[in-house]
């Protein structure tokens, strides 16, 4: 596997050493190809990312992504939407399940769901205009787009619990209901029980009884805000792992960002990027080294060796670390 391997800025450039580690605990045929984005390489160079950077990462089989920084300068072209609209990867998958021994908001554990975002238009199209009294962001949805993601979700829901929601907001956004008859055409035809949710009151729902949900698709910007929410329920925003898939490429990254308020301390939760990897070898077809690297990460958070965030006393790479010499003993 040729891998694009993209630290970024902030904890970006902890955790993925820590989870690079652990890729190289498993002993696979990987060629790492670093690439410098983001905010540190659009203050040195004054671009967060080339031509031949999207080239480079469109040669390798994948890419691993940390996190980026965006600074709030008009004119900084958003690093992740850049790369998700060049290499068109539409489907954003955010799995949430519980890990065994941390516990979120609720006692209840028994939850397991998946977010399926789209990734590529929505409120994040990036045709704005902004001015010093009026500004706009145009919010687009497309028959091809909706299509596309809700036939990703079917599909996902058809090898779980057969049962999909579709949350909109197409009460006031009339753009919406484009997004809801699409989807809702896609499950009649793929036979996927489904009901549709408006994302305000599904919100909540979802907080208080997560139990309830298998597949969730949405659009770009309530999936986006739907999963950091739903970090909550599986204690924290470090262990929520996500996938970028297209036609042609995918793409690995923790849900979080760069964390600046924590950032350089080496005590930022490297589990998200860790569960990521794990992501990234489902993907590519590497299923026992996936399953070693979910045990690992059990057998470390259970040893009580856990940043921070989760009530622990250890670094980012004493975390990583441990996960990587548990695997060298099983592998
Ligand atoms: P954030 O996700 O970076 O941090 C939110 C809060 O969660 C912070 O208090 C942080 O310390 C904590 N946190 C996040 N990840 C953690 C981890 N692994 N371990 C322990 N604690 C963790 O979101 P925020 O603060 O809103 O954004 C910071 C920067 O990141 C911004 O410039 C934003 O644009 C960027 N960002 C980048 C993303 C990406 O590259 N995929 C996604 C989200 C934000
Ligand atoms: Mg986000």
């Amino acid at each position: 596997m040729k891998l694009a391997v993209v630290e970024g800025d902030g904890i970006g450039k902890e955790v993925i050493p820590a989870a690079i580690e652990v890729l190289d605990s498993l002993g696979l045929d990987v060629e790492k190809i670093p690439v410098e984005l983001g905010y540190g390489k659009w203050e040195r160079t004054g671009s967060a990312i080339t031509d031949e950077d999207i080239d480079t990462l469109k040669e390798c089989d994948c890419v691993f992504f940390g996190a980026v920084t965006t600074p709030p300068d008009p004119n900084y072209k958003s690093v992740l939407l850049t790369i998700r609209k060049e290499l068109d990867m539409y489907a954003n998958i955010r799995p949430i399940r519980p890990l065994p021994s941390v516990k979120g908001i609720h006692e209840r554990n028994d939850f397991n769901f998946i977010i399926v975002r789209e990734n590529t238009e929505g409120l994040y199209s990036g045709i704005e205009e902004i001015g010093t009294d009026i500004s706009t962001t145009k919010r687009v949805v497309t028959r091809k787009g909706s299509k596309r993601i809700a036939d990703y979700a079917c599909k996902l829901a058809k090898s779980r619990m057969n049962k999909l929601t579709i949350v909109h907001k197409s009460n006031v956004m009339k753009s919406d209901k484009l997004f809801l008859d699409v989807s809702r055409q896609s499950a009649i035809d793929t036979g996927v029980l489904h009901r549709d949710e408006l994302v305000d009151s599904f919100a909540y729902n979802l907080i208080t009884s997560p139990w309830n949900y298998d597949v969730i698709v949405t659009t770009n910007l309530f999936g986006d805000i739907l999963s950091d929410m739903s970090g909550a329920l599986v204690g924290g925003l470090g262990l929520l792992p996500s996938a970028n898939i297209g036609e042609k490429y995918a793409f690995f990254e923790p849900v979080h960002g760069s964390a600046p308020d924590i950032a350089g301390n080496n005590r930022a939760n490297p589990v998200a990027a860790i569960l990521s990897l794990k992501m990234l070898l489902e993907w590519h077809g590497d299923l026992a080294e996936a399953a070693i690297v979910e045990e690992a990460i059990d057998v470390a958070l259970n040893m009580g060796i856990c940043t921070p965030d989760l009530g622990g006393k250890h670094t980012t790479s004493e975390v990583g670390n441990t996960i990587a010499k548990y695997i060298r003993t099983k592998m």
